[in-house]
């Protein structure tokens, strides 16, 4: 297998490369400071971690909240699925009626249907075609009763971005919590939890924030989490005396010891990000996306799901040829051209339904940050000599 060149098409799986400062600072914290939060002496070193953590949180806070948000409202965890179990298990009870969109990933899916088999009754409302979840959906549902509304703000399938702004204000007149799934769009849209009164808004580090694999979080609305349970206990560094879970924010969620490299590299992504700023990131994966678009829609045989403009999405592109399983093309593609991609069903069978790419899935091409024009142009060439060798 040819591997001397690799052209990284996988950025919705996550994002590479890192900006070089990330692996900096995680090997720094390892090799030069290493001490675990609140469960030290006050040391320099103990101070440092605490340091860092806060910051992390400080940053986080500011960077969904707006510059006035509690960091105690910021939980880390493992990643996004965590994020998403903790909220939807800790709130949801049985006889409770929870409600997403037909366009999720499994993060969201399946800790919905384990809930569901427990007594909590869970809807899922349909998107269009092209994956987007309709204001009038929402409102029926909401009309009829509702306990929760948690949905993805962007398809890791297709790239189609929900309307944040028309749907949250439907959830809030409402009174209903919204839970949003920001997996694809952190680092790359704005986000702005306060504007839409979001209750939990869920984040992994991995993707568009440019952090280490391992990191992700919550930021909550305080009443909210005040609602919500625990779905892990145990030793906090703080209360020590007590035996029971703190009811406190950050602690409330947050037992064990954390991933403190993996927040030492998210907050020096998090400083990148902000040097960067997420609109010149967004620009810039744009201009790439417009151009593979076009060059997509116009080589014969390849069926594009989804929005065929940039407009309300990602450079998330989701393809089948006519002749050729999406499985065998993304390893030609890696084969012969070093192409990353990723084919099949993406964590998220209710989304391919809704495209009308279930069972077979799809071929998903996602550029990120630090592709180049060069790099799309292979790409699409090598997928004009795909369809061609397999056009019937
Ligand atoms: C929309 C969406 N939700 C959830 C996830 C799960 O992310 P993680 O594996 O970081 O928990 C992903 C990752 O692919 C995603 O794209």
């Amino acid at each position: 297998m040819e591997q001397e060149r690799s052209l990284y098409l996988n950025n919705a799986a996550t994002s590479w490369p890192k900006p070089r400062c990330v692996a900096e600072a995680m090997s720094a914290f390892l090799e030069a400071r290493g001490a675990n939060l609140a469960r030290g002496s006050a040391s320099t070193r103990d101070l440092d971690t605490l340091d860092m953590v806060t910051t992390c949180r400080l940053k986080i806070a500011a960077f969904f909240g707006g510059p006035s948000t509690d960091p105690r409202n910021v939980t880390f965890t493992a990643n996004v699925t965590e994020a998403l179990n903790i909220v939807l298990k800790g709130f949801l009870k049985p006889g409770m009626r929870a409600a997403t969109s037909s366009m999720e990933h499994n993060a969201v899916m399946r800790p919905l249907r384990r809930l569901e088999s427990e007594g909590v009754s869970v809807t899922v409302m349909p998107c269009t075609k092209e994956g987007v979840l309709e204001p009038h959906t929402l409102e029926r549902e909401l009309g009829k009763g509702l306990d929760l509304v948690v949905f993805t703000h962007a398809s890791n399938v297709c790239g189609t971005v929900q309307d944040l702004d028309l749907l949250a204000p439907l959830c809030n007149s409402a009174g209903v919590p919204l839970v949003l799934d920001t997996a694809q769009t952190a680092g790359v849209l704005p986000i702005d939890a306060a504007r839409w009164n979001l209750a939990a808004c869920c984040f992994t580090g991995h993707k568009g924030l440019m952090g280490p694999q391992g990191t992700g979080g919550i930021l909550w609305r305080e009443d909210f989490a005040a609602a919500c349970r625990p779905l892990i206990e145990g030793g906090t560094g703080s209360f020590s005396h007590e035996e029971v879970q703190p009811s406190v924010l950050p602690d409330k969620f947050e037992a064990g010891t954390p991933n403190l490299p993996g927040l030492a590299g998210l907050l020096a992504s998090l400083n990148w990000l902000e040097e960067k700023e997420v609109e010149t990131i967004r620009r810039r994966e744009e201009e790439l996306g417009i151009r593979l678009l076009e060059g997509l829609l116009q080589i014969p045989g390849i069926r594009l799901y989804g929005k065929r403009t940039m407009r309300g999405r990602l450079p998330v592109f989701a393809v089948n040829f006519e002749n050729l399983d999406n499985g065998r093309a993304a390893l030609e593609l890696a084969d012969r051209w070093g192409i990353e991609t990723r084919p099949g069903l993406h964590c998220a069978p209710a989304a391919h339904k809704t495209l009308g790419s279930f069972p077979q899935g799809a071929l998903r091409i996602a550029p990120g940050f630090f592709n180049t024009e060069e790099e799309i142009d292979l790409c699409l060439e090598a997928l004009r000599v795909l369809s061609r060798e397999h056009h019937p």
